[in-house]
This record gives C-alpha cells, structure tokens and sequence, in this order.
C-alpha cells in the first residue's frame, strides 16, 4: 500500500510503498477515508521526533475491511473513527472513567519481538500514535477506533478523533461548562471553534473568543462567539472584563504562550477556571499567585485529550453534527491528495484556512 513516511527530522512527508501486517489479537485493519493535517503530527515531524521512520496521521476515519481473532467492538464494514487515546481498560484510571490518561497505553501496541504493523523492505516502520492515518490502509487496536453512523461524511469524521475531542471535550469534560456561564476561548484555530461548538452545546450564556487574525474571529462568530476580540488591536483582559463585568468562569487557552496565558489567568472571575490546552512553546507555562488563587478559589488545569472517553464521545460528537447541532463542515477549508502534505500543512498558516483534510489516497 502507499503510506506517507517521515524518515526523519525535517525530512518530511514522502509517499512511499510500505507493508500493512495482517490483524492479529485485538487489532483492526481499515482502508483510510480521510485523514486530517493535525499541527501536532507536524510538531513530531519537525522538532519533537521521536521513532523514525514513521508513518504519521492522527485525526483518522475509515472503513474495517478485516479484524483480529479478538476483537469484539467492531466488525467488517464497520464506519470507524480513530483516536490517538491509547487505553487498556483494565487499569485504575480507566477502570475510574479516567480512560484518556490510561497508566498502560502500551496495551494497545504490539508487544517488543512480535513483527512490527508497518514495514518497508522488511525493516519495521512506527506507528505514529498506534494510527499512521497518512495511508491508504492502517492497522489499530480496537480500543483506539470508535463506531459512528453510515450516513456520517469522511472528512467530518476524521476531525473527530482530535480536534473535535480536544475543543467540544474540554469544555464539555474537563471544565464541565453549565448553562449560562462564561466562556473565553483563546486562539480560534482548528481546535479551538470546536471549544465555541461545546460551549454551544453546553448552553454557555457568554463565548467570548479572541485571535489575532480578525478572519479567524468571523469564522468564530460564524461557529456561534458571542462577542470577538482582535487581541492585536484591542487589550484582551480588558475586554473580558468590560464584557462580563466580573471576570470568567471558564478560560481556554489554545495557544500556550506565556504572556497570553498570563492574560488568560487574569480574566478569570472568582471561582474561575484557566484551562491549558495548546503548546506554542517549549516554556509555555502561567505563574499563579498563591494569594489571589486561594482567596478567588480559582484553578489551573492542564488538558489532555479534552478528558474524552472515546467510545462516549466520538459518536456523540457524530450524532451531534447528523442533528445539526455541531458545525464541522466549516472546519474544513481544504481537501487534499495523499502526496500533499507539506503543501496542506504551508497552507495552514494562511488566517483563512481551518483545517486541511486528505481525502484522496491513490
Ligand atoms: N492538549 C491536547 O491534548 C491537545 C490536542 C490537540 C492539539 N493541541 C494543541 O492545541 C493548539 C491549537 O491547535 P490548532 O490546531 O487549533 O492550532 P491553530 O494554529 O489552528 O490555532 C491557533 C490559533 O491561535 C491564534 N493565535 C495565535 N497567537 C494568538 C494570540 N496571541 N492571541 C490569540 N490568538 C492567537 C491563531 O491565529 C490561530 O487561530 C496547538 O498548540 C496544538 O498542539 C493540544
Ligand atoms: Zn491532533
Ligand atoms: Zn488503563
């Protein structure tokens, strides 16, 4: 089949023929639809690393075409999301309904010595997150891969599996968002409009969104922001606090970069909440004062996987979209062939573009 590989640091995305093993034990093998250009697998690519080769793709949508001996939740033919949340489903965590911080992910991986999923003239080739979505075919554990309905598009779905969970899921899980309350949400990139959509769902009395590209803040009013800030133009702190007189009760911050997170903490209301989501940098951090948090009974809390159950909340979020009530068609500015992503990933840094999702394989 042909998969996209990164061989290395900088090295970029290079379609090439590469080997898919046969299912074994809990494993499932799809034909990939549509997978979705996530600025994290970029970040691997670039500067974090990791094992190389590797195929990569996360945000990942398909079809079972085969299963293993084992495998019980889904079957031939089934219409699959993936997801990046590796879990065992055996562990406290996951046990306490805490699945997205599993104490043993390496359950859904093949064990050291069995032959590695992918390959290319016989040397093994990673599994980015347990997906590789950059492929015509991928091989996942069946804990990582979530059923939703016939009727469901590709596009849509594959931006399910990340920044659909990590936006909608903060808000809805993590924060726990209730009818009325304050939402801000900093950076309305491709994460952060699905924050907007689960503050939507949640029923958040104010979404206040801030960015600093005022066509990322139309699409935000589009997505459903009750007011918008340009933080280029306008103090943003400032602006929270004319607009809900007395600070927030939730804050979201989808950029992680320490003067943004600062002002972030400072829009917070009594009992608020501060959420870090997004990583711009390596030192990206928030300094908290003992004295203003414990006597405002504020927190800060960091964000993995918008708190998601995958099984939960990856066929809500469809049935949701199926309803009407979740926009996800307008996160996609671009479709694109598998051959293409470094142009898919130049082309999100343009203010107009969401997200960029492939959906041609041949
Ligand atoms: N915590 C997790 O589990 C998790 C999961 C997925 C993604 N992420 C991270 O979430 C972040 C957001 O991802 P994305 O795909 O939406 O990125 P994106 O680039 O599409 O969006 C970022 C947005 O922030 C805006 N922005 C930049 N500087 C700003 C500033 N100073 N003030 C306000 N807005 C500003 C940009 O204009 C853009 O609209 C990334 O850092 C990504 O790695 C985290
Ligand atoms: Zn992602
Ligand atoms: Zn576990």
């Amino acid at each position: 089949m042909k998969a996209s590989v990164t061989r290395g640091l900088g090295q970029g995305f290079v379609v090439e023929e590469v080997e898919l093993a046969a299912p074994i034990g809990h494993e499932v093998r799809i034909e990939v639809k549509a997978s979705g250009l996530c600025h994290s697998d970029l970040s691997v690519a670039t500067f974090i690393g990791g094992d190389f080769p590797v195929v990569l793709g996360h945000e990942v949508a398909g079809v079972v075409t085969a299963v293993g001996s084992q495998v019980t939740q889904v079957a031939i033919g089934d219409h699959v999301v993936g997801s990046l949340i590796q879990y065992c489903g055996a562990c406290v965590n996951c046990l306490g309904g805490r699945s997205y911080i599993c104490l043993h992910p390496e359950a859904t991986e093949r064990a050291a010595g069995q032959p590695s999923r992918l390959s290319s003239g016989g040397a093994p080739v990673a599994q980015g997150m347990g997906l590789a979505g950059f492929a015509q075919e991928a091989l996942i554990h069946e804990n990582q891969l979530a059923v939703v309905p016939d009727e469901m598009p590709w596009a849509p779905a594959a931006l399910i599996g990340c920044g659909v969970l990590t936006g909608a899921g903060a808000v809805l899980n993590t924060a726990g968002v209730r009818h009325g309350d304050t939402v801000v949400v900093i950076g309305a990139g491709g994460v952060g409009l699905n924050a907007i959509s689960g503050a939507r769902l949640a029923g958040a009395g104010t979404i206040i969104v801030t960015d600093i590209e005022d066509a990322k803040l139309d699409r935000a009013t589009a997505f459903g922001a009750t007011h918008v800030v340009n933080s280029r133009t306008t103090d943003p702190v400032e602006a929270v606090r004319d607009i809900t007189g007395a600070g927030a009760d939730h804050v979201f911050d989808f950029v992680g970069a320490r003067p943004v997170t600062a002002q972030g903490m400072q829009m917070l209301g009594k009992g608020g909440g501060l959420y870090l989501v997004g990583v711009g940098a390596m030192d990206a951090g928030v300094e908290v004062s003992t004295l203003v948090a414990l006597s405002a009974s504020q927190k800060v809390q960091g964000v993995y996987m918008g708190s998601s159950e995958l099984k939960r909340d990856i066929p809500f979020y469809a049935s949701a979209y199926l309803q009407g009530r979740m926009n996800l068609d307008d996160l996609i500015t671009k479709r694109i062939g598998l051959a293409d992503i470094e142009a898919g990933y130049e082309s999100l840094k343009e203010p107009g573009t969401a997200r960029v999702v492939i959906t041609d394989f041949n």
